[in-house]
């Protein structure tokens, strides 16, 4: 009976008996439209020993010259726009109560859209990787890290920026208090924490639990303890260690009666 050699049998190689009845391994069976995969790659071969002595190869249909020491992996060199920029795409947003229709490329973040498009430059870029919460904005209320979202993914969306927060001379609760509290020192973070705060009371108001709500099966809002204000806050790095007036001003605004949050 035909055995199988241990090699054979992890690559899926059948086995079929010689003529004096030992077993050899051969892929002659997998023969498919007329070629075996050894003459596949006898072709392959050849056809690529072929391109390397003219030193040249085929992109986009075109036959170009190939640089030294330049390499295509395979889905740029099989893909003919390869390298070069994407189109711009509209987008429409509503920016602190204002209507914008723009045409953006697809890589731009929001963050970088704000900042460089739109002159918003109070929303600042701290780490630019979602670790440090410098780029904190609200989408439709809800605060997100916009140095980690492409605009446009948030076509149609909603957005405020701590300049949409105020109201002419008016600060919001929350930047008052964080002045009233000494809840920063050189600023850099802190149009980040106002607009986590504001967005953190909503999660609260909504009785979102973190992991330090001690009864998650409540319904209706969550009691704000400091710990649930640490703990919601942590994505917001204070390099100047701010954290206690931070704390105090947030939890000064949770307890107004008329707090008053974002324009939507
Ligand atoms: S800049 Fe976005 S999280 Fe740091
Ligand atoms: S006030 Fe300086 S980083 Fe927070």
């Amino acid at each position: 009976m035909a055995q199988k050699s241990p090699a054979a049998a992890s690559a899926g190689v059948r086995a079929t008996p010689s003529a004096d009845g030992a077993p050899v391994d051969t892929d002659e069976p997998r023969r498919t439209s007329g070629m075996s995969r050894r003459d596949f790659m006898a072709n392959l071969g050849t056809a690529y020993a072929g391109t390397t002595a003219l030193g040249v190869g085929s992109h986009g249909g075109r036959a170009v010259a190939e640089r030294p020491g330049s390499f295509k992996g395979p889905a740029e060199a099989q893909d003919p726009g390869a390298g070069e920029p994407p189109s711009a795409l509209e987008l429409s947003l509503r920016v602190n109560g204002a209507e914008h229709r723009l045409q953006v490329d697809p890589r731009t973040t929001l963050l970088d859209l704000l900042r460089e498009r739109m002159g918003l430059a109070g929303t600042k870029k701290g780490c630019d990787h979602g670790q440090c919460g410098a780029c904190t904005v609200l989408i439709d209320g809800r605060r997100i890290n916009s140095c980690l979202a492409l605009a446009l993914s948030y076509d149609g969306a909603d957005v405020t920026t701590i300049e949409g927060l105020a109201r002419g001379e008016a600060l919001h609760p929350m930047q008052a208090a964080f002045i009233r509290h000494d809840g920063l020192q050189c600023g850099y973070c802190t149009s980040g924490q106002i607009c986590s705060a504001v967005g953190m009371l909503q999660e609260i108001e909504e009785g979102a639990a973190s992991r330090v709500t001690s009864d998650v099966m409540r319904t209706g809002a969550v009691q704000l303890t400091d710990d649930e204000i640490r703990e919601r806050m942590s994505g917001n790095i204070c390099r100047c260690g701010a954290y206690p007036g931070i704390v105090a001003a947030v939890r000064e605004v949770s307890l107004m009666p008329t707090m008053r949050r974002t324009r939507t």
